[in-house]
């Protein structure tokens, strides 16, 4: 899986800008992919059915803050598709521990009618390429009972590290919640970083 990694900041503050993967495009969260779409993923029970997020309701103000609450420890990229533009869903990139070296990574694709086409297990991969090729982390990790996360991570070559027992509460059943890493030295870099430096 071929990718094309742009980032801007020194050191700490090196912050993902674009991250082309053959079918998406990954950009700069910002104020204009608040859309009511967006909004709607938000607040979608089907969408939100696995995630942390789930009983809670999103407010545009809400949404707007989050914004601005990003930060080069925890950032957030669009994900469109190359071909038409079109915002699907986001992908976080965070916390970002640059300490003790790891990162998480969560995502959202929010058109359920892009569901099942790959764009999920891309943009995982793309996350991990910003964050090996770009930050030099030491892990990346994630925590997650969305069967279909669980197929990317693993067809990526991440580990099961083990869960959290009865963690995760769905339809009245207590679920374990998985725990997944993978760590550089176990990422096959394949692609192609582009990092820009900017003055402080
Ligand atoms: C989870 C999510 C990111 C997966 O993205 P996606 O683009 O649909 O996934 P992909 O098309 O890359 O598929 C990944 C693998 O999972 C499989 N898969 C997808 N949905 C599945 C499901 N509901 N059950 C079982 N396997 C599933 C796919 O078949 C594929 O496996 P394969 O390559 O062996 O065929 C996406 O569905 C999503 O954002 N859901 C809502 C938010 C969410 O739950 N996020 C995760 C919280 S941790």
């Amino acid at each position: 899986m071929t990718e094309s990694v742009s980032a801007e900041g020194n050191g700490e503050d090196l912050l993902a800008r674009e991250i082309l993967t053959r079918d998406l495009r990954c950009v700069t969260f910002a104020e204009e992919h608040i859309s009511d779409r967006y909004l709607a993923w938000l607040n979608d029970p089907e969408v939100n059915r696995y995630s942390r997020r789930r009983f809670v309701r999103t407010s545009e103000t809400e949404a707007r803050s989050f914004l601005a609450g990003l930060s080069p420890a925890n950032q957030m990229l669009a994900l469109t598709l190359r071909a038409s533009g079109r915002h699907i869903g986001n992908l976080q990139l965070g916390p970002i521990d640059r300490h003790e070296s790891h990162g998480e990574v969560r995502i959202l694709i929010g058109e359920k009618s892009e569901w099942g086409r790959g764009y999920g297990t891309q943009a995982i991969h793309a996350a991990c390429s910003f964050y090996f090729q770009a930050l030099q982390l030491h892990r990346v990790e994630a925590m997650s009972c969305n069967p279909g996360f669980i197929r990317a991570v693993e067809r990526l070559g991440w580990i099961k590290e083990g869960c959290l027992r009865e963690r995760f509460l769905l339809d009245g059943r207590r679920l374990n919640y998985k725990c997944f890493s993978l760590l550089r030295r176990e990422f096959i870099p394949t692609a192609t970083l582009q990092v820009k430096e900017v003055a402080c």
